[in-house]
Formats: C-alpha cells, sequence, structure tokens
C-alpha cells in the first residue's frame, strides 16, 4: 500500500518527468511499491490526500505565475475548502516548483499553492523547491532539494535509508527474436480527441524562407500546417500555440549510437519495460528499435545537466583520467555554466571528445536520463477566421555556426525547406491560450513585438481587417509596433503589410542593426516616442495592449517603458504600476513571451 503520492501539474511535461523521477526514487530507497505518482488533472476530490502520509507536489507556473490549466481545477478546489479540511488524516506535504526567473512573477503558482497548504493547517516537510528554468538550473535546482530533503523523508516515514552505490535501471530492455509489426513514430491511427500525449501526424507544406540570406540575418521559415479540421476534430481559435513533436536528424542519431556502442544492432527489435510500473511510465512504443527510439523519441540532443555528467563519470567510466576530467567538469555550477551548458553540449557532442568507451552505459541509463522528445511550441501566425482548417507557423531557426548547433526542429524545417518535392508529416496537438483579440472590433489594439514575436500579430491583423468592413471604422484602430534586426534582409511578410492602407493598420519598425547613418533602434524606444500617442490610447480610448517574443530581455523593456510611459498621466510610478496590472487582469494588457 503506498504511503506517499506525488503529484504534478504541468503543460510541457518538465514537472511529469521530475515528479516521476521522485516516485522512483522514493521506490528505490524506501522500498518498492511506496509512493505512487499521478497527474493533477486526474485528481477527484481532495479525499483522496487524506489516504497518505505525505503528499509531494511538483506545480509550473504560467501566465502571470498562474497554475497550469492543468492544475486549474485542483488548485481551485483547495482554495475553497475549509481550513481545518484535513483535520489530520493528512498532516505533511512536500512542494517544489517549476519556474523561470525571467517572468514577473516566478514561482507564482507554486507560492500560491503553498500559501494555500499552510492555510490548510497542513506542514511543509523541508524547504519549499525552486527550479529556475530561465537560467538553465532547474535539473541543478531539483538534485539539490532531492538531496535535502530524502533525509527528512526517511525520519518522516520511519525508514532508514542508505544511499546506493549501485546503479538500478528503471527500465528492462528486451531484445526480440521474433520480428513482429515495428512501431515506429506516432501512430496515424490516433483517433480524436487530439492532445500532447495522443498527438495528430498533420501533413506539413508551404515551406518559405521569409529572412534574406546574410550572416546577420536569422533564417525565418513560414510553414503550413494542414488541421483537417472536419475529420481531426482541430479547431483552433486566433492567438492559440500549437505544439509539434520533431524527430532527430538522421546524422545525430547515428553519432548518438555510435558512441553508446549500439550502431551495429540498431534496428534489433526492442522492447522496454518499466521495472516499477506504478512511477515510471515508459514512453516509447512497446515494439519498436534502438534507432526508432533514437530517431524519434528520445531528446538525444538535451543540454547537459551535473547530475547527467556525475553519475556517468562515477558509475560507468573505467578510466580513471576521464573520470577525473569529467568530474572536474561538473564540480560547480559555474564550470558547468561555462564550459557545458553555454556551448550547448549534449551527452554524446560531450563524450566524443574523450577517448572512452562509453558501451558500458546501460540503454536504461540513457532514456531516464535524457527523457522523451519534447514538443516544441508556436504561436499560429495565421487567423482562424481566414484560414479554420490549418495553422501557418513562422519560425525563426536555432543555429550557431560557432558551436556547430543547430535546433532539432530548426533543423528538421531547414532539410523540407532544402527539398520541396517530398511531402512531410509532424505529430501536432494544439494548446488553447488567453492571448485574445477583444471582443469589441473597435477597441483599439496596440501591438509589440520584436523578431519572430510578429507571428501572432499576423493573425490578429488577418481577423481584424476582415471582420470589420473598413468603411464601418472611424478611426484607426490597429497598432503595430515591430523591432526588428534590418528592415530590407529581416522583416517578414513585408507584401502584407503593404497591402493594408494606413487607415487599416499603422505600422512603425525599429531597427537594431540599421543601415549605415541610422540609430540603432528598441521596440521600446518607438513606444516612448510615440508616448503621447500611447497614454491617449491606453488611458482614454481604453486600448488594448499585446506583447510578442523574447521575455528575456524585450518584454523586459517594453514594460518598463510603458510604465515610465503610462506614469506621467497616472501621476506617480505606483500609480502607474497598479493601473497597469489592473489591465492585465481585465484582459486589456497581455503578453505571449517565451
Ligand atoms: C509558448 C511558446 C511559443 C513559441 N512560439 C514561437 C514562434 O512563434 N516562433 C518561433 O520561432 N519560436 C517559438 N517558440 C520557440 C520554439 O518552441 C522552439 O524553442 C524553437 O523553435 C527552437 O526549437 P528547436 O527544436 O529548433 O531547438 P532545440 O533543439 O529545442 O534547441 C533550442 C535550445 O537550445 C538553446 N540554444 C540555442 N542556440 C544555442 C547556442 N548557440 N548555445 C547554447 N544554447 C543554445 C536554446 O536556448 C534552446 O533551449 C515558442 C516557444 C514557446 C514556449
Ligand atoms: N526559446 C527558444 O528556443 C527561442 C526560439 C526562437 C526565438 N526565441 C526568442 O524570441 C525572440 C525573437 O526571436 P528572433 O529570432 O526573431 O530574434 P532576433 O531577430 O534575434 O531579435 C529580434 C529583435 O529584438 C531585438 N532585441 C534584442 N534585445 C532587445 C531588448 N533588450 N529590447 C528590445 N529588443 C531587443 C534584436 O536586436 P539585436 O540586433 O540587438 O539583437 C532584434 O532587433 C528571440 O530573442 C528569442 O529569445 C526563443
Ligand atoms: C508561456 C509561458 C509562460 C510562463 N510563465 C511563467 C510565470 O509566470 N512564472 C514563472 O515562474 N514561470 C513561468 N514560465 C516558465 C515555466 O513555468 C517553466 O518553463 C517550467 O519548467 C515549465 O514546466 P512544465 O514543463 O512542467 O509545464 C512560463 C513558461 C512559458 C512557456
Amino acid at each position: 500500500m503506498a504511503r506517499v503520492l506525488v503529484y504534478y501539474s504541468t503543460q510541457t511535461d518538465t514537472s511529469k518527468l521530475l515528479g516521476q523521477d521522485f516516485g522512483a526514487v522514493l521506490n528505490n530507497t524506501f522500498g518498492e511499491g511506496i509512493c505512487k505518482v499521478t497527474n493533477i488533472r486526474d485528481l477527484e476530490g481532495l479525499d483522496v490526500l487524506g489516504e497518505f502520509e505525505l503528499v509531494c507536489f511538483f506545480i509550473s507556473s504560467y501566465g502571470d505565475g498562474e497554475q497550469c490549466d492543468e492544475g486549474m481545477e485542483f488548485y481551485q478546489t483547495l482554495m475553497s475548502a475549509d481550513d481545518g479540511y484535513f483535520d489530520k488524516s493528512l498532516t505533511h506535504f512536500t512542494l517544489f516548483g517549476l519556474g523561470s526567473s525571467l517572468y514577473d512573477l516566478y514561482q507564482g503558482a507554486a507560492k500560491d499553492f503553498y500559501g494555500q497548504l499552510l492555510e490548510k493547517k497542513l506542514d511543509s516537510l523541508g524547504q519549499f523547491g525552486m527550479g529556475d528554468d530561465g537560467l538553465a538550473t532547474l535539473t541543478d535546482d531539483y538534485e539539490g532539494w532531492k538531496f535535502d530533503i530524502l533525509p527528512q523523508i526517511s525520519e518522516y516515514l520511519r525508514i532508514p535509508y542508505q544511499v546506493s552505490e549501485k546503479y538500478k535501471g528503471r527500465y528492462r530492455v528486451l531484445e526480440l527474436v521474433e520480428e513482429n509489426q515495428l512501431h515506429t513514430h506516432f501512430s496515424t491511427a490516433n483517433k480524436p480527441p487530439y492532445h500532447s500525449d495522443k498527438p495528430y501526424v498533420a501533413h506539413i507544406h508551404g515551406l518559405k524562407r521569409l529572412s534574406a540570406v546574410n550572416k546577420d540575418s536569422k533564417t525565418v521559415i513560414h510553414a503550413t500546417i494542414d488541421l483537417d479540421s472536419s475529420d481531426s476534430g482541430l479547431h483552433y481559435t486566433t492567438g492559440d500555440h500549437i505544439g509539434i513533436f520533431p524527430s532527430n536528424s538522421d546524422e545525430n542519431v547515428d553519432d548518438f549510437l555510435k558512441i553508446f556502442g549500439l550502431y551495429e544492432k540498431k534496428d534489433q527489435h526492442i522492447s522496454i519495460i518499466p521495472v516499477d510500473r506504478m512511477s515510471t511510465k515508459c514512453f516509447v512504443p512497446s515494439h519498436t528499435t534502438y534507432r526508432q527510439i533514437c530517431k524519434n523519441f528520445l531528446e538525444i540532443n538535451a543540454c547537459l545537466s551535473r547530475k547527467i555528467l556525475r553519475q556517468i563519470s562515477e558509475l560507468f567510466i573505467s578510466s580513471e583520467q576521464t573520470k577525473q576530467q569529467l568530474l572536474e567538469l561538473s564540480k560547480d555550477r559555474k564550470t558547468f555554466m561555462d564550459r557545458v551548458v553555454s556551448k550547448h553540449k549534449t551527452l554524446a557532442s560531450l563524450l566524443v571528445k574523450f577517448d572512452t568507451d562509453c558501451s558500458m552505459i546501460p540503454f536504461s541509463f540513457l532514456l531516464e536520463s535524457l527523457g522523451p522528445l519534447k514538443p516544441r511550441y508556436y504561436s499560429i501566425s495565421s487567423s482562424s477566421v481566414k484560414q479554420p482548417q490549418a495553422a501557418d507557423i513562422t519560425v525563426s531557426t536555432v543555429q550557431s555556426e560557432g558551436d556547430n548547433f543547430e535546433g532539432v526542429f530548426s533543423k528538421n524545417l531547414m532539410n523540407m525547406l532544402d527539398d520541396k518535392d517530398q511531402t512531410f508529416s509532424v505529430p501536432i496537438f494544439l494548446e488553447q491560450t488567453k492571448f485574445r483579440l477583444p471582443f469589441d472590433t473597435t477597441t483599439p489594439i496596440i501591438m509589440i513585438c520584436a523578431g519572430v514575436g510578429v507571428a501572432p500579430f499576423r493573425a490578429f491583423i488577418q481577423e481584424r481587417t476582415k471582420s470589420t468592413p473598413t468603411k464601418k471604422r472611424q478611426t484607426t484602430n490597429l497598432y503595430l509596433y515591430y523591432g526588428l534586426r534590418n528592415i530590407s534582409r529581416d522583416l517578414l511578410y513585408r507584401d502584407e503589410w503593404e497591402s493594408y492602407s494606413n487607415d487599416e493598420l499603422v505600422v512603425k519598425f525599429a531597427e537594431s542593426r540599421p543601415s549605415k547613418g541610422l540609430r540603432k533602434l528598441y521596440v521600446q524606444d518607438l513606444l516612448q516616442k510615440d508616448a503621447g500617442l500611447i497614454t491617449d490610447l491606453v488611458c482614454e480610448q481604453k486600448a488594448s495592449i499585446y506583447v510578442c517574443g523574447d521575455a528575456k530581455k524585450m518584454n523586459r523593456g517594453v514594460s518598463k517603458t510603458l510604465l515610465e510611459i503610462i506614469k506621467e498621466k497616472k501621476g506617480g510610478i505606483k500609480q502607474a504600476d497598479k493601473f497597469l496590472k489592473y489591465q492585465k487582469i481585465l484582459g486589456k494588457y497581455q503578453e505571449d513571451v517565451w
């Protein structure tokens, strides 16, 4: 009978992976079956929590420090419960929050959750853990928290524990003689409803390069994904996201298989079976091959974590010299960030530099430490009113010549672009957002973006210019503030902006790498220049503000500038801050930043 329950709430599966890891660690450490792991969306009522001695939560933040969609219902149930609800049936919990310090309300959801649990008179066992995705230290933060909390759980459950030096695989790999039908990719036989666990395999076409070929430009690619809505039941609303599962390139897959001594048997039929089915779910099909797993299911290009490097050095590397070199790289966070993370070293690209035998590393270890290939998210750049059966995407490819690094889906798109004659399919699912046009089509809208952040605004503009006939409008009510590197090389969808009249749309550009003689401008400089207009639009005409693109730099600059601008009208920075926060609550100031 399980004594501990692990709950995770997730949007992009990171907290699911951590929750499952934590469950497996508890089962390995304190005895098989002691812990059960569940998605928070599957919880029916609060009573079930009282059946356990300890509940461990993994909570990720979205929106403005809000619960992710899956966790919202549980959070509301918790909020509405009485203070003494658990009445000693449950007394303790642990909580690890996942977030990114790039967002203003860092760990907002986890903090709210923590507060609610304390209000319900539950005690926190150990520290409130926090993992920072924005600093790329999330795995490290989690490992540190786990290290501290295990002795406390041991004491609480009254089960002594010892750290095992021996590696216990979480999966058994069965090499099969019989050659049944193989499962090589997500199934095209999936039936609706489609979601991230059961994606729809969609046709992708219409690829074209939107930016000029130039060493200073990023390659930006447009593509269209058929949703076949009447059959698939997939319907999006303007402003939504699409999730796409990429596949690793053959070249990367072969390199990976060679390093781990699997290349010769790459097409061997195998079955992967979790040792502990209670806490470990298998993310690969039941009958497949090493090559198919590495191509379509395993994140072989993920940036390394210190934990993986340490474990590999300590458990599997026989050469003392290599072991010490690898441990040296992982000895402290700064060395690791400088020499591994910032150079985007993957497990394979790091190990290949050491002349060492890696065939000792079990495939189970690779599966559990690298985890499933994650979907990549894109802001849909078409309007659902204008194009309901298909979703456009606008992708700024991730490529870095210096490090010889190319993003996985970026590489997929580049290959498709070079091979226009072929037809391509990608597993996809839709994700609803709150990034929505105002109901009232006469509300002025201010759209602020940098680079590929223009994607959802293309959709907004398509929709507004279609649903609001120009003749009926009295004043201009669409404003696009668009930051880009250089207007002659990097302007995306040039023809489209030119096709709208000034009465329909006002577009203003800020060039950060302009031609000689012109001043470098960021999009917030444009807002500052138009301070009078912005104040009038926001404070008098009740305009809605939308920001899209980079969360790290651009969004911070923009929100600071908006505050400065509104400050004059509102009589001080505090009042302006209060006003803008209220606009966010009303949904009149929205961000789609990543
Ligand atoms: C909600 C949301 C909406 C998004 N919308 C869009 C959109 O509309 N358009 C768009 O283009 N993108 C968008 N993105 C980003 C997109 O999801 C992918 O992250 C991006 O396309 C890269 O995917 P990839 O598979 O090519 O790269 P991956 O294989 O995932 O690699 C990218 C990773 O490598 C890191 N990296 C990249 N270059 C280097 C380097 N030289 N050194 C070290 N690290 C490096 C990045 O920080 C990133 O973590 C969005 C993301 C989110 C979360
Ligand atoms: N997570 C991911 O994997 C991923 C993938 C794609 C895009 N993105 C994010 O989305 C953003 C847009 O992508 P992109 O490829 O289109 O970017 P981009 O072309 O490199 O950048 C767009 C514009 O933003 C400007 N900018 C830089 N710092 C700024 C700041 N502090 N304030 C305002 N503007 C600033 C850039 O100026 P400079 O000339 O000074 O750089 C450039 O003009 C990227 O910055 C990136 O963070 C993330
Ligand atoms: C669109 C978006 C919005 C986010 N908003 C916040 C936020 O407001 N506060 C925060 O701390 N983290 C925020 N994050 C970061 C996520 O919480 C973090 O990446 C986390 O690891 C995701 O976990 P998951 O994969 O389990 O969903 C946001 C991430 C995205 C993509």
